[in-house]
């Protein structure tokens, strides 16, 4: 079941008129939120992160934050998986083609769920592969827009090459994965990139980095070269729907010993004991900050 513009129908009877600007520019935004027992985590993180991303492309919220939570509970509550991550989206809406923006335009709004699946054991064992590629995006990657083409593009060249993911450099620094965040660690030390308009503030990070703060692990937010990630003992990947992952080959060359280390290991353990007592109410599910 998934909701378009006030209804609620199977996916197979959603239509979306060729005129919308979604469709025409790529004009408008999104969120991935993880479900996990069927309960959104993070929520309220995800809908000031969306609010972000409207304000960056001057779009109105169509929806108040409860207005939002309800619709997400109706979609969670409609779909078979407990675990689901829910895919919402807003565009500009439908008009008549011009790039400026149309007047009195109501936005279309779009929410689906589908299973969130776990990354396999084998995976997190051996770890993953990753290739790197210069950071050809523009420079608005805070907003988490629809218009992902260079994201795909680049996202598919680890594809080619039969890797997972891609980490990508601009102007000799490493920014984020086409599609997550990445982290490095070195000599105990976890090293992530600073928020700023080169990537996506991503929700994960976040969780990652409170981690770290509240268990005492070092780490330094700061510019990370390019040096630094082929040179990194762990390099990690994190993103709503695949978590924490090890990347243990780089271009081909192995990261550190070519296997998950202890930085890994433990921010795994941490955010899954997090993520299990979210879940069971023995924790807020937002951040103190948010809530
Ligand atoms: N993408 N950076 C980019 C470019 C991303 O697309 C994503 C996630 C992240 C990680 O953000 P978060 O931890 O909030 O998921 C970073 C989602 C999952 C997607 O587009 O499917």
């Amino acid at each position: 079941m998934i909701y378009l513009n006030g209804d609620f129908m199977p996916i197979e009877e959603a239509r979306v008129p060729v005129l919308d600007r979604g469709f025409i520019f790529g004009d408008g935004v999104y969120e991935v939120i993880p479900v996990y027992s069927r309960k959104a985590f993070r929520l309220a993180e995800h809908l000031l992160r969306l609010q972000h991303s409207l304000d960056g492309i001057r779009l109105q919220n169509p929806h108040s934050d409860s207005e939002w939570s309800n619709l997400l509970e109706q979609i969670i509550a409609g779909n078979e998986h407990d675990d689901q991550y829910v895919y919402l989206h807003v565009t500009r809406g439908v008009a008549r083609r011009d790039h400026a923006f149309p007047k009195g335009v109501v936005p279309t709004v779009f929410i689906m769920s589908n299973p969130l699946l776990a990354p396999p054991a084998e995976l997190l064992a051996a770890g993953v592969a990753a290739i790197t590629a210069n950071d050809n995006r523009w420079l608005r990657c805070d907003i988490k827009a629809i218009s992902l083409l260079p994201n795909v593009l680049l996202r598919q060249m680890a594809v080619d090459a039969g890797a997972m993911e891609t980490v990508l450099l601009r102007e000799g620094f490493m920014t984020e994965g086409a599609a997550s965040n990445i982290f490095v660690a070195k000599n105990g030390v976890l090293l992530a990139p600073p928020k700023n308009h080169l990537m996506l503030p991503g929700i994960t990070y976040d969780v990652v980095l409170e981690l770290a703060a509240a268990e005492k692990i070092p780490y330094e937010v700061r510019a990370i070269s390019e040096y630094e990630v082929r040179t990194a003992q762990e390099l990690l990947l994190t993103s709503s729907t695949k978590e924490i992952m090890p990347i243990t080959r780089l271009d081909g060359k192995p990261v550190g010993e070519g296997k998950p280390g202890a930085m890994f290991a433990l921010l795994y353990r941490l955010y899954q004991r997090y993520k299990h007592n979210v879940m069971r109410g023995n924790l807020p599910v937002s951040s103190p900050d948010v809530s």
